[in-house]
């Protein structure tokens, strides 16, 4: 039997199941990703943020944010985005490149529905991400929902690197080939 890493589709599978299970709070280690942006004052600005959703139909993830935080921002002026997570028991490390939409309001709402009442706090808390305080609980938190964004993530290629223990394969899988994927040099 093919080792998944030494088989363009069985990697394909495998990192999607990680993705798949991430979304769905089953897979640790892709639960909570890097996403890096471009800066609005230049080079690159990088955070973690949970997974919400995963759809390999569409090739696309989904992330709840806050409409206030400076990521909304950078991806208003640039939506062109990286996510980024390791798998420490696979050795696999996979590199999204996305574009990614933000929805607010209406279309929103069944996302919102889905949120419990404590996480929904985080939507509301005054004054705004990033902003300076007197002392580092000078908060008011009250539920806002116009302020809950979900960020779709349209990924355009996928770079994933397996640390072998003798030999380490890199391979690209690009949407523009429809996902058939590539060798590259690790
Ligand atoms: C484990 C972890 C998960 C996080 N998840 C999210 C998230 O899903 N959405 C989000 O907006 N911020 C999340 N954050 C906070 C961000 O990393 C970041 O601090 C915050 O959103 C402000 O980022 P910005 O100013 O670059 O927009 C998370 C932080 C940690 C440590």
């Amino acid at each position: 039997m093919t080792d998944w890493w030494a088989e363009l589709g069985q990697l394909q599978d495998r990192f999607w199941t990680c993705l798949c299970d991430g979304a769905a709070g089953r897979h640790p280690a892709a639960r909570f990703l890097a996403l890096a942006t471009a800066g609005q004052t230049g080079g690159a600005e990088a955070r973690m943020v949970v997974l919400r959703g995963a759809d390999r139909g569409n090739g696309s993830l989904t992330v709840h944010t806050d409409t206030l935080s400076a990521k909304v921002s950078e991806l208003r002026a640039d939506p062109r985005a990286s996510l980024l997570f390791w798998d420490p028991d696979l050795r696999l490390q996979v590199r999204l490149k996305v574009e990614v939409g933000i929805d607010t309001g209406q279309v929103v709402d069944a996302d919102w529905q889905r949120v419990p009442e404590p996480a929904r706090r985080v939507y509301g808390i005054l004054p705004p991400p990033g902003a300076d305080l007197t002392a580092p609980v000078d908060l008011a938190t009250l539920p806002d929902r116009s302020r809950f964004a979900v960020m779709t993530c349209t990924i355009t290629r996928i770079d994933a690197l397996h640390l072998g223990r003798t030999t380490h394969r890199r391979a690209m899988f690009r949407r523009s080939d429809d996902w058939i994927g590539q060798w590259i040099a690790p």
